[in-house]
C-alpha cells in the first residue's frame, strides 16, 4: 500500500461509519448499512445514530465520539444543516475520508455550506468526496458503501462518475454486461476530491486495468491534463462527456473565442490525453470489457475469419474506416490457414471458410492464428447457414478465444443472423466474451485496443520551451492599459510578434526618399508604401498606400505621390513619415490562436484561416504547455492538411515554421499573464524553406486590471 496515494484509504478503509444509519428500511442510511453488509466488508462497521438501537443487526452508536477503533471512512447520510456538526466530529474522531451523500448544497446554490464543510475537513486532515454523491464500491475492500444495486461483480473496471444516478444505472448495466468492477466512485459536486485524486489512486493499483469516467463539467482542466497524461501513459482512460453544445462561446470576442466551443476543446485535449473518448454508454462499456478481459494487443496484424464473404467485407470496411490493421502477408496467410480452409474458400485475409463449411473448418481456423505469433488479433464473423448448428457453436467458440487470449490475441465476436444467433451472442456476453450483432461493432470495439497501444507507443513527451522577449511583450501591454485598452493597435499586436520571434512582414518607416528606397531594396521587391500619421485614419482614402513596386524608380514615384496626395486631401496632416513593407505573397492562409479556457487554462488553435475560417471550421485546439510533436500533430488533424503537403503538383508546405509559431503564440499566453487572446489570421504560409508571413493579428488584453510579471 505504501506506493499508493495517501487517498487509498479511501479505497481500503480500516473501518467504515455510516453517519445517519437508520432501522427503516426506505431511508438511504438504511441502504447503505445493508450494502456495506452484503459487500461482506471484512473491517468494522459503525451505525451511527442519536437514538442508538440496532439497524440491520448491529448496534448503532449515538455519536461518531463512541467509535472506539480506527475508521477511515465515513458516510454521511443525513439532512444538509446537520452535515458540518457531523463532520466536525469526524474531525475529532481522526476519519480520514468522507463520502457526503447528502444532496442540498452547490447544486442548489447553497455554495457558502459546501465552501464552510470543504475548508474545515480539509483543514483537519479530512477529504471529502462529494457532496451529492452515491456512495462508493471498491473491490480491494470488498465494500459496497452506496445505496445502489447489491452484488456488484469484482473486475478490473473503475468508473469515476459525475452524476449520480448514471451511476447507480451504471452498476445495474455493468452486472447485466458482465463487467467486473475494481471500483466505482461517485464524485458529485467534486467540491474536493476530483477525477484527477482519483486518476492518481487507480492508475497505481494494480487490480484497475481500464478507468471509465463520465465527466459533465471540468472544473480544474490543468490539473485533470496533468492527472491523466500521467494515467494514460499506463493504462486506458474512456470518458464519456454529455454537453456537446458549444455554450460559453457566444460571448467570445475573437475568431479563436467562437470557434472554441468548449466542446471541441475538450475533445481536442483528451485526444492531447490520449484519452479515449466514447459518444455512448454503450461503446464505453464495450471498450472497457474488452480493456479488461483481453490481453493487451502485441502486434497490429489482424485476421478477420468468417463464414460469409459480405460480412468479411463489411468487416474490411470497418477496419479501414477504424484504424484497424489486416494482416496482409498473402504466403504467411496461405500457409497459416491453407489446412483450415477448404479448397473453395479463401486464405486471403478476410479467412473465409464459406457458407458451406462446417463447425470444423471454422474452428480449424482459430487454432491456426493462435500458433502463428505473426498474427495479434481475431475479428471472427459468422453468418447463421445450414452447414452450421449456430445452437452447439459458443463452446467451441469460448475454448478458441480461451487459446487465443493464452496466446496474447485479443479476439472480437460479430455474429449476425436470427434469433438463435441473438441467443448465441448473448452466451457469449454473459461468458465474458466481447461478442455484438454487427461486424461493424465488433471492429470498432477492437479500434480502441488499436488506438491506445499506438498511443502507448508514442509517448508523451515533456514541453517544448520556446524563448520569447515576455519583459518587452508585458511593456507593450503596459502601454496599452496606460492608454485605458484592453486590444492593442497594429503598430503593437506587431511588436508583440516581433519580441515572440513570429515571422511577419518587413517594415521600415522612412523620412525620406533615399532612406525609402534604400529600405525597398534591403526587404526585396516588390514592395509597399504606407503613409504614417495618426491624422489620417483611412489611408487609400486619402491615397496614403501604393501596392506592388518593383523597382527604385516605382517607389520613388510613389513615395512623392503619396505625400502630394495626402497633403491635398488631408490639409494640415502631420505626416511622421512613410512605411515601406514587404508585399506579401500568395500563400495558404492559416490561423494560429491563444486564449484562455475557462475549464482548461491557456489553449492554443490552428486551422485553415482566411475569411472563410468561421464558416469552414476546421480548426483544432490543445492545451498548454506542448511539445513540437503536439504541434505537429494540430497540423495533421485538420481537413485541410493536403492543402499544407500541397495539392496538385504544389510543394509541400513549411510546416515548420508553423509548428514554431503555435508554440511560439502558446508561449506568450504561458508567460505573459496579462495577454488573454490572440489570433493571426491570416499566417501566410509558403513552400517548405520558405516560411510564413503573420499578416495581421488581433491581441486582446485580460478583463479587469490584468497581471504583472510572469507566470
Ligand atoms: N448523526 C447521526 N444520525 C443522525 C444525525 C446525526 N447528526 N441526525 C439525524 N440522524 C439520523 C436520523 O435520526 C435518521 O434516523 P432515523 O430514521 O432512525 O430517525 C437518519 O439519521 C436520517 O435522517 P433523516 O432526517 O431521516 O433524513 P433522511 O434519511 O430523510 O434524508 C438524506 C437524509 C441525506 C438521504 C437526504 O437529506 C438527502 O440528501 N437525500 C438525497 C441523497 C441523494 O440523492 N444524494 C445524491 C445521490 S447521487
Amino acid at each position: 500500500m505504501s506506493a499508493l496515494p495517501e487517498i487509498s484509504l479511501l479505497f481500503e478503509p480500516r473501518g467504515v461509519a455510516v453517519v445517519g444509519a437508520s432501522p427503516h428500511p426506505d431511508k438511504v442510511g438504511h441502504k447503505l448499512v445493508d450494502r456495506i453488509l452484503d459487500s461482506r466488508y471484512p473491517g468494522r462497521i459503525y451505525p451511527i445514530n442519536p437514538k442508538g438501537g440496532e439497524v440491520l443487526g448491529l448496534p448503532a452508536l449515538r455519536s461518531i465520539d463512541e467509535i472506539d477503533g480506527p475508521v477511515d471512512v465515513a458516510a454521511i447520510a443525513i439532512p444538509a444543516e446537520r452535515v458540518f456538526e457531523a463532520v466536525q466530529a469526524c474531525a475529532r474522531k481522526g476519519v480520514r475520508h468522507l463520502l457526503i451523500i447528502t444532496s442540498g448544497f452547490s447544486e442548489v446554490g447553497n455554495v457558502a455550506e459546501e465552501r464552510r464543510i470543504v475548508s474545515f475537513a480539509r483543514e483537519h486532515g479530512l477529504r471529502v468526496v462529494g457532496p451529492n454523491i452515491f456512495g462508493l464500491y471498491s473491490a480491494a475492500a470488498s465494500l459496497n458503501v452506496t445505496f445502489g444495486p447489491r452484488g456488484i461483480q469484482p473486475g478490473g473496471v473503475a468508473i469515476i462518475t459525475q452524476s449520480g444516478a448514471l451511476g447507480v444505472a451504471m452498476i445495474g448495466k455493468t452486472a447485466v454486461e458482465r463487467i467486473g468492477l475494481s471500483a466505482i466512485v461517485s464524485v458529485g459536486n467534486k467540491a474536493d476530491v476530483d477525477e484527477a485524486d482519483l486518476l492518481a489512486y487507480f492508475r497505481e493499483q494494480e487490480r484497475t486495468k481500464v478507468i471509465l469516467m463520465y465527466i459533465e463539467g471540468v472544473r480544474n482542466g490543468v490539473r485533470l491534463v496533468e492527472a491523466l497524461r500521467a494515467t494514460t501513459s499506463r493504462k486506458p482512460v474512456i470518458v464519456i462527456k454529455s454537453g456537446r453544445s458549444s455554450r460559453g462561446a457566444v460571448a467570445a470576442a475573437s475568431h479563436t473565442g467562437s470557434l472554441a466551443g468548449s466542446d471541441a476543446i475538450f475533445d481536442d485535449v483528451m485526444r492531447q490525453c490520449h484519452v479515449l473518448r466514447a459518444d455512448t454508454v454503450r461503446d464505453a462499456f464495450a471498450w472497457c470489457k474488452l480493456f479488461d478481459a483481453a490481453p493487451p494487443l502485441q502486434g497490429e496484424n489482424a485476421v478477420i475469419v468468417t463464414n460469409g464473404g459480405g460480412v468479411g467485407v463489411m468487416a474490411t470496411d470497418a477496419c479501414e474506416q477504424y484504424g484497424v490493421a489486416l494482416y496482409d502477408d498473402q504466403q504467411a496467410l496461405r500457409e497459416t490457414f491453407a489446412a483450415a480452409v477448404p479448397s473453395f474458400g479463401s486464405t486471403k485475409n478476410p479467412i473465409d471458410v464459406t457458407g458451406q463449411a462446417g463447425e470444423k473448418e471454422y474452428g480449424a481456423c482459430f487454432a491456426a492464428a493462435a500458433k502463428n505469433p505473426a498474427i495479434h488479433a481475431v475479428i471472427a464473423l459468422l453468418c447463421e447457414t445450414a452447414m452450421v448448428d449456430v445452437s452447439r457453436i459458443v463452446p467451441m467458440l469460448q475454448e478458441a478465444e480461451r487459446d487465443l487470449r493464452a496466446a496474447g490475441k485479443p479476439m472480437v465476436f460479430g455474429m449476425f443472423g436470427g434469433a438463435t444467433i441473438e441467443a448465441q451472442v448473448e452466451a457469449l456476453k454473459q461468458g465474458g466474451s466481447s461478442a455484438f450483432t454487427d461486424p461493424y461493432e465488433a471492429v470498432q470495439t477492437l479500434a480502441a485496443l488499436y488506438r491506445f497501444r499506438r498511443w502507448s507507443q508514442l509517448g508523451l513527451r515533456p514541453p517544448d520551451e520556446v524563448a520569447i522577449d515576455a519583459g518587452r511583450i508585458d511593456a507593450v501591454a503596459a502601454a496599452a492599459r496606460a492608454d485605458g485598452r484592453r486590444f492593442l493597435l497594429a503598430s503593437e499586436a506587431q511588436a508583440v510578434l516581433e519580441a515572440a520571434g513570429i515571422p511577419r512582414p518587413q517594415v521600415r518607416v522612412c523620412r525620406s526618399m533615399d532612406e525609402a528606397v534604400r529600405a525597398a531594396e534591403a526587404i526585396g521587391y516588390p514592395v509597399v508604401l504606407k503613409v504614417v500619421s495618426r491624422d489620417i485614419l483611412h489611408k487609400s482614402d486619402a491615397g496614403g498606400v501604393a501596392l506592388d513596386l518593383d523597382d527604385r524608380q516605382e517607389v520613388l514615384d510613389a513615395y512623392e505621390a503619396i505625400l502630394h496626395n495626402c497633403r491635398a486631401r488631408v490639409p494640415g496632416a502631420r505626416i511622421d513619415g512613410v512605411e515601406v513593407c514587404e508585399m506579401v505573397a500568395k500563400g495558404v492562409e492559416t490561423i494560429v490562436g491563444a486564449r484562455r479556457d475557462a475549464s482548461f487554462g491557456p489553449v492554443v488553435m490552428f486551422g485553415l484561416g482566411g475569411i472563410y475560417v468561421e464558416v469552414m471550421k476546421d480548426v483544432v485546439f490543445r492545451a498548454l504547455p506542448l511539445d513540437r510533436r503536439e504541434a505537429a500533430g494540430m497540423i495533421e488533424q485538420i481537413k485541410s492538411y493536403p492543402l499544407l503537403l500541397g495539392v496538385r503538383g504544389e510543394r509541400r508546405k513549411d510546416t515548420g515554421i508553423v509548428i514554431e509559431t503555435i508554440l511560439r503564440v502558446g508561449a506568450i499566453l504561458q508567460r505573459c499573464p496579462d495577454v488573454s487572446d490572440i489570433e493571426i489570421n491570416p499566417l501566410v504560409v509558403y513552400e517548405q524553406g520558405r516560411g510564413a508571413r503573420a499578416v495581421d493579428a488581433r491581441i486582446l488584453l485580460a478583463e479587469g486590471q490584468g497581471g504583472g510579471g510572469h507566470g
